[in-house]
């Protein structure tokens, strides 16, 4: 390439315009994600814009130490990549959770390393007080944000406890942490010759405060700890971004930053829970579940055959549908749309029942419905189909389990008393489909299971839904 060319690509005109391509990409591709139809485009528009940016930052060579800084960055790029593409392809849709953690996590850490560089090369200095403060938020957020993120994919990949883990003392340890990472973010801020312990300091500190902060939270509570570690993410990232006056990092930063804090509200306030209460920690203790019939509910569990629901489905007016989490497992969500169909053919009307934090991800149940071709308008949110279930014959809760338990509204005792469930038991009749009565994530017993509406039909989700469709057909 001439010289002449090697300025433009290089010059601030080209690489901000390149950066504001990248920023358009980026939010027109998020707005795809509205819908499970658009979301793979969406993903791919926003996936250019990123790449777009990370080549405009490229060329931003000459605000590197020099150029075989690039080669290094790049070799960043491949291992990532190497690392990266396999990860995404290989990973199952109910191991999502513990990805998006661990990824999410990732961003985080290189915030506090990028923190770390900064400190060690002599930041501050010669840079105003405004830019350290938003360096050292970066740095104390992220780390945060990496080691919290460490912890959620420990508990949610099972390496870790999923209940919650409680120090004695917790909360002075938390302020401790708290306020050795202020202190040493002042003392650095007033400008000090040992920057590097004092940045180590820092990113140590707030590494145990990020493990402490997630230890304590468990079971049903995770949702919400996964989506305020994104949002911790994108704040960090932003702050750096404006410490570094790098646009990028900025614009990417607010926009994972504000979604990720609506979702937590939105989520928290789906378990009906407070932000606070849940950082606080406790809430989702697991209790050990029941190994077989009786439980702790002291009730008797029975047992029912695909004869007999596929009778009691075929005659009633409406049936709803409950999926969750073990759907997802089984894979079954074509086959419930089989169901679905030969219900129909019967003139059942066929409603599903969406809980906001059904499956393990947001909109898991939507995405796997739509997939199967499920009419949107058939998907009806909690507050819309709790009110339906009183006039429903028949409720397939099909591999859910948390958010059906009624425990939640009638046992103050519960540790997922409070939160909003989906109203099943009381529809006409209610049929579980599951393998076992083993518990949900909460690691809780579920006295749905023993009421005498409710029927169990043990075995995989997949199997027991072709079962019934072929038994309904039949009829
Ligand atoms: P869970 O309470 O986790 O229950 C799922 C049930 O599916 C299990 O009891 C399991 O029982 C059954 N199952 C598993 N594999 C199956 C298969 N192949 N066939 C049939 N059944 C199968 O699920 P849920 O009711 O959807 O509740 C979600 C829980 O996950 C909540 O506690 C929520 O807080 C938490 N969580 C949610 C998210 C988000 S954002 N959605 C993220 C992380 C955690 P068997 O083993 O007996 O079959």
């Amino acid at each position: 390439m001439s010289a002449l060319g090697t300025v433009f690509l290089q010059s601030s005109n080209f690489i901000d315009s390149a950066y504001i391509v990248a920023f358009m990409l980026l939010i027109y591709g998020m707005t795809g994600l509205t819908g499970p139809r658009t979301a793979v485009r969406g993903n791919k528009i926003a996936a250019v814009g990123m790449a777009i940016a990370v080549v405009a930052t490229l060329l931003r060579q000459h605000e590197f130490s020099g150029s075989g800084t690039v080669w290094l960055i790049l070799l960043g790029v491949v291992i990532g990549t190497v690392i990266g593409i396999p990860a995404a392809l290989r990973v199952k849709m109910t191991a999502m959770p513990q990805m998006v953690a661990i990824f999410n996590g990732v961003g985080g850490g290189a915030v506090a390393l990028i923190a770390w560089v900064e400190y060690r090369h002599g930041f501050g200095g010669g840079f105003p007080l405004r830019v350290e403060i938003f360096e050292l938020f970066g740095a104390i957020v992220g780390s945060v944000s990496f080691w919290g993120s460490n912890i959620a994919f420990g508990k949610l990949q099972e390496i870790l406890p999923g209940r919650p883990i409680k120090l004695p003392g917790q909360a002075g340890i938390n302020f401790l942490l708290f306020a050795v990472t202020v202190v040493s973010a002042v003392v650095l801020a007033a400008g000090t010759h040992s920057q590097a312990l004092f940045i180590l300091g820092i990113l140590v500190a707030a590494a145990v405060l990020g493990n402490m902060l997630v230890l304590p939270i468990g079971g049903a509570d995770m949702p919400v700890v996964i989506s305020l570690l994104n949002a911790f993410t994108g704040l960090s990232a932003a702050a750096t971004g404006l410490a570094l006056a790098n646009p990028v990092m900025i614009v990417a930063g607010m926009i994972v930053g504000a979604s990720g804090t609506i979702l937590t509200n939105e989520m928290a306030k789906a378990m009906n829970r407070t932000v606070p209460s849940i950082v606080a920690g406790g809430f989702g203790g697991a209790v050990a579940a029941p190994a077989g019939g009786g439980g702790e509910s002291g009730g008797t569990v029975r047992s029912t055959s695909a004869q007999d629901v596929a009778i009691q489905l075929a005659y009633a007016r409406q049936v709803v549908i409950a999926p969750g989490y073990g759907m997802a497992v089984a894979q079954a969500q074509h086959a419930v749309r089989e169901l679905e169909r030969a219900l129909e053919a019967k003139g059942v009307e066929v409603k599903y029942a969406i809980h906001p934090v059904a499956g393990r991800m947001p909109g898991h149940m939507n995405v796997l419905l739509a997939e199967a071709d499920v009419p949107y308008d058939l998907l009806k949110e909690m507050d819309d189909i709790n009110p339906e279930f009183s006039r429903t014959d028949v409720t397939l809760v099909i591999g859910a389990n948390d958010v059906t338990n009624p425990a939640a509204n009638t046992d103050p005792s519960s540790p997922i008393y409070g939160m909003p469930i989906l109203e099943v038991d009381k529809s006409g009749a209610v049929v579980v489909l599951k393998r076992s009565m083993a518990s949900g994530f909460a690691g809780i017993d579920n006295p749905l299971f023993y009421d005498p509406k409710t029927s169990m039909l043990f075995g995989d989700a997949k199997a027991s839904v072709s079962e019934l469709t072929s038994e309904v057909q039949a009829l």
